[in-house]
């Protein structure tokens, strides 16, 4: 077993939210991701038999949202959106400079297990491009300098 009787209970209380249970099943992983830090196919089929689940039916949400992980991430992850209105507004640059300063490709974790580079569609605030979302926050506006200022934050937790 890798979720805990705490994760557990959350996820079962996320299950009587909904009239129906498999509702849950984007919170029920969520909190299964939060404590296992990525959903491997161990943690795939606990969910899928808490749930009483088909795990096919839970592999297929995992593998749908790029904000699930179906394999080790590192303490922050970086997600630079790259449709359109970021993609005009110079996205393709933003990840060409944090491949640089990171080292790593998209789809890479660096070394030391800090940072996970991706890139997803439209995060909705598209307004405010280029923009990336690091873990739960937005950051918005991006410019290169404002990376150096980022990384240089998130490097100091
Ligand atoms: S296109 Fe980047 S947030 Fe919408």
């Amino acid at each position: 077993m890798i979720l805990s009787e705490t994760a557990r209970a959350e996820i079962r209380a996320a299950m009587k939210k909904y009239p129906q249970a498999r509702s849950a099943l984007l919170p029920a992983l969520e909190i299964a991701q939060r404590e296992a830090g990525y959903l491997s196919p161990q943690v795939l089929r606990e969910v899928a038999l808490l749930m009483d689940l088909p795990p096919v039916e839970v592999a297929s949400v995992a593998s749908f949202y790029t904000m699930l992980y179906r394999r080790p991430v590192g303490k922050h992850v970086i997600q630079v959106c790259t449709n359109i209105s970021c993609s005009l507004m110079g996205a393709e640059h933003i990840v060409d400079v944090l491949r640089k300063k990171l080292g790593i490709e998209v789809g890479e974790t660096t070394p030391d297990g800090r940072f996970t580079l991706l890139t997803v569609e439209c995060l909705g605030s598209c307004g405010t491009a280029p923009m990336m979302q690091v873990d739960d926050t937005y950051y918005e506006n991006l410019t290169e300098e404002r990376l150096d200022a980022i990384l240089a934050e998130l490097s100091r937790d």
